[in-house]
């Protein structure tokens, strides 16, 4: 409206759920005697458990839409902290754009998907994400920031996996918040894959950086990354798939079965798998395709697995919830897949 100014926009912040402050353990069974998608997010809700209690499985989380800018970053540290979640792989807007961002000091605000005039917001460097603002100028700090730990860096072909360790390391330094995933995962050793990581704002760092340093610049390496993950699961045999969204961390993920096959390495079929979308089956993406029908490419066993058509705010504060009041994660131990990928990494140079 005329006159406001940014301050008016950012006022209210996003806060993130706890999961151990709602014990949904109660609600989730009994949504499991309920029908249509009600009971298929309980029998997700126990899949995951299943993961969780199979000594032999690791687990790993595929993350993709706006998902810590809404309010889910806590969920997930707080699996990472409770040895919930072995591997993550992400888009890079939720890693960089949201829980670095957030970990640089800076917040997301409750805004408005209506009635809002978009050129105004233009005008006041605000971005809106449906109904939550960010602040412009604050998402250039955190470009900034990713261009200055590129600068630091010798320079070599990265997998985006070192890349955010490096991140990590940098939080532990110069981070102004313990609640970020990026360095709950670096001090738990939890690797973190993000595929396709020029496309956020780690991009626009990763340009300057090469623009500013012809012939002497780091590169991101992405078939270092689909390796590596493909070197976990290959050490990993037994793994379990907590999807939320789809895109590419869903791919990446799901074809390191066939990614060991071609190196002539055994690895069965995902052994679980939960699925959290709202795409619409009916376009044969690969965001919506089911998981029976991954079976059919290879990828994902069809005993143990759920596709639950829900958004991600509703269904995965449930999903995790569930999981982690049900406490079978306390009997598991930390996988170490970080310093498991740098012993192989040193052994390749
Ligand atoms: N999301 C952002 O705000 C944003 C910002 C900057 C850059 N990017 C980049 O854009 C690319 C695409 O990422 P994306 O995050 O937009 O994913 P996406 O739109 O590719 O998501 C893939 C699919 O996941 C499902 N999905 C997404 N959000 C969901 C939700 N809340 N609940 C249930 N299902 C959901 C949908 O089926 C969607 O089609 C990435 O490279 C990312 O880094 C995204």
């Amino acid at each position: 409206m005329p006159g406001m100014k940014k301050s008016d926009y950012l006022k209210d912040t996003v806060k993130h759920i706890e999961i151990a402050k709602h014990n949904v353990v109660p609600l989730v069974d009994a949504m499991g005697d309920m029908a249509f998608s009600a009971r298929d997010l309980a029998r997700a809700a126990k899949i995951y458990d299943a993961m969780l209690q199979d000594r032999n499985c690791s687990v790993i989380l595929t993350l993709s839409g706006s998902l810590f800018s809404a309010g889910l970053k806590k969920v997930v540290t707080d699996l990472v902290r409770s040895n919930m979640v072995d591997a993550i792989v992400s888009t890079g807007a939720i890693i960089v754009d949201q829980d670095f961002f957030e970990a640089l000091g800076f917040k997301h605000y409750k805004g408005s998907a209506h009635g809002v005039d978009d050129n105004e917001l233009r005008q006041l460097h605000i971005d809106r994400i449906y109904d939550t603002f960010i602040d412009e100028d604050e998402l250039r700090v955190c470009d900034d920031a990713t261009r200055r730990i590129a600068d630091s860096l010798e320079p070599r072909p990265y997998s985006s996996r070192e890349f955010i360790e490096e991140m990590g390391k940098y939080l532990s330094k110069r981070g102004k918040t313990k609640d970020s995933v990026v360095l709950a995962a670096w001090e738990k050793r939890v690797p973190i894959f993000v595929p396709a990581f020029s496309d956020c704002s780690a991009g626009f760092g990763m340009i300057e950086h090469q623009w500013k340093n012809p012939g002497k610049h780091m590169t991101l390496d992405s078939a270092k990354d689909f390796l590596e993950l493909t070197k976990l699961k290959i050490e990993a045999r037994d793994t379990g798939l907590l999807m939320i969204g789809g895109g590419v961390p869903k791919n990446f993920t799901q074809d390191t079965v066939v990614a060991a096959d071609i190196l002539g390495e055994e690895a069965p079929m995902h052994k679980y798998a939960v699925q959290v979308t709202v795409a619409d089956v009916r376009d044969g993406a690969l965001s919506s395709s089911t998981l029976k029908e991954a079976c059919s490419w290879g990828k994902v066993e069809t005993a143990q697995e759920q596709m639950v058509f829900a958004e991600a705010t509703l269904a995965m504060p449930l999903i995790a919830g569930y999981a982690w009041h049900k406490k079978s994660w306390k009997k598991r131990k930390p996988r170490n897949y970080s310093d498991f990928l740098n012993k192989e990494a040193a052994k390749a140079a």
